[in-house]
């Protein structure tokens, strides 16, 4: 389905002109990523009409450049583009943050422990439930704005931290009305009430699953508030069983499927992942031979997160090198939330993820934008195709390698969205 704003006939055009080099993020894993030099990305009523050399730029896009002042023309000498980096795994949507808890697994409490006195995920649950629609969307708007700055065009963002029907619904309204800010970017819903089991159900976790399937499930489809339904299946949250239970009702309600996989254990959920024909497994950091060879044999990208293993001071990280010479798909994503990823910095997944998972820098550039798009069931994103959502990230930086190698340092300059400029460095 396409939203509205991109199917939309869109007056404007854009031309991105001069750039050092352009970077298509298509191709296999093995592939080196195809580039070119002083290169032009031209866009039109919100999708590519043509890439290419600069030599080559077709008359009708050459008139933008007669004008110099011409707000149409966006020049990026001394820059590289990728398509627009979409941003697959978020929980982006929560009340207060929680740096009291870094603070204290700074000092050696462990994730686990803070979560079993209550803490964690739950912390987040309370707060999020003594909150209002209005007061989500406005801590929300901001905190989705960041994205664009680091150069993001797509972020999915989950519920999760409701865990009653009202307040799951409650989230994704907010997520809703975020996306339909066309200032923002691109917003993709996915419905995770199996985020946790919530205290009132503590003792009797068969009665909350049947909540989630019966209840939640249902409003959330009819309502059309969500593209995906994820679980997290692991120790201290979902069964194997319970998660399946969930997804296959999930698919009958049309929604696409995601899990939360052997982030701390090998429960099996990346198999399982598979065997639904699920978008996604994500984390994957404990994941177990079998687990590489289900993903590897199948459709469903495998996601991986390097910021959370930093961020929970795992000492661990998921397998990419295994991942990719196995031959799976891989999305790469910064798994923003307050608990276990705080960062919006999608770009410095890229060099976490090739010196912490053993990726190459194709690998890692192509999970940040073609495979985020395809964990999302998106091939209209992540592409510079003609034809494709016209979403461009142009850094300041002479050569690709520069996102993994200058680590941390290429800026973003221009944050285009559907042909729309969503963020734009003021001082260019
Ligand atoms: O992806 N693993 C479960 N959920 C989140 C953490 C959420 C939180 O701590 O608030 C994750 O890491
Ligand atoms: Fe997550």
């Amino acid at each position: 389905m396409t939203p509205p704003e991109e199917s939309a006939a869109r007056d404007d055009e854009m031309l991105v002109h001069g750039l050092a080099q352009l970077v298509d993020s298509r191709g296999d894993v093995s592939d080196p990523l195809a580039t070119v030099g002083d290169a032009y990305v031209w866009i039109r009523n919100g999708r590519f009409a043509a890439t290419g050399r600069m030599r080559d730029l077709p008359p009708e896009a050459a008139r933008l450049l007669d004008d110099p002042d011409d707000p149409r023309a966006f020049d990026a000498s001394g820059c590289i583009a990728l398509p627009g980096l979409v941003d697959s795994h978020t929980h982006a949507v929560f009340g207060a943050t929680r740096a009291h808890e870094f603070e204290r697994r700074l000092s050696g409490a462990t994730y686990g422990e803070i979560a079993a006195e209550g803490g964690g995920i739950l912390f987040s649950v309370r707060d999020l439930r003594s909150r209002d629609e209005d007061e989500l969307v406005a801590l929300t708007h901001p905190r989705i704005a960041e994205f664009a700055r680091f150069g993001v065009t797509t972020v999915e963002v989950k519920s999760g931290y409701g865990l009653t029907a009202a307040d799951e619904l409650k989230s994704l309204r907010a997520i809703r009305r975020l996306a339909e800010d066309p200032g923002l970017p691109r917003l993709v819903p996915t419905f995770l009430g199996a985020h946790a089991i919530p205290p009132e159900f503590a003792s009797d976790r068969a009665a909350y699953v049947r909540l989630v399937i019966d209840e939640m499930l249902p409003a959330v489809a009819t309502d059309g508030l969500a593209d995906f339904c994820d679980v997290f299946c692991d120790e201290g949250a979902f069964r194997l069983d319970e998660a399946e239970e969930i997804l296959t009702a999930a698919a009958r309600w049309g929604l696409g499927l995601k899990i939360h996989a052997e982030e701390f254990q090998p429960l099996g959920g990346a198999a399982l992942a598979a065997r639904l024909g699920a978008a996604s497994a994500d984390h994957l950091i404990a994941i177990d031979p079998a687990g590489i060879a289900a993903l590897a044999a199948s459709s469903t990208v495998a996601t991986l997160l390097p910021g959370t293993s930093l961020f929970l001071k795992l000492g661990r990280h998921a397998p990419g090198r295994a991942l990719a010479d196995a031959g799976a798909t891989l999305a790469v994503a910064t798994d923003f939330n307050p608990g276990s990823s705080m960062t919006q910095n999608l770009p410095l997944m890229v060099p976490l993820a090739c010196l912490n998972l053993g990726l190459t820098i194709a690998e890692a550039v192509r999970g940040v934008t073609h495979g985020g798009a395809l964990a999302l069931a998106r091939p209209d994103l992540g592409s510079l195709e003609p034809g494709s959502s016209g979403d461009l990230t142009v850094f300041d930086a002479g050569d690709v390698r520069d996102l993994a190698y200058h680590y941390g340092v290429p800026r973003v300059v221009l944050t285009v969205r559907a042909g729309r400029r969503i963020w734009h460095d003021a001082s260019r």
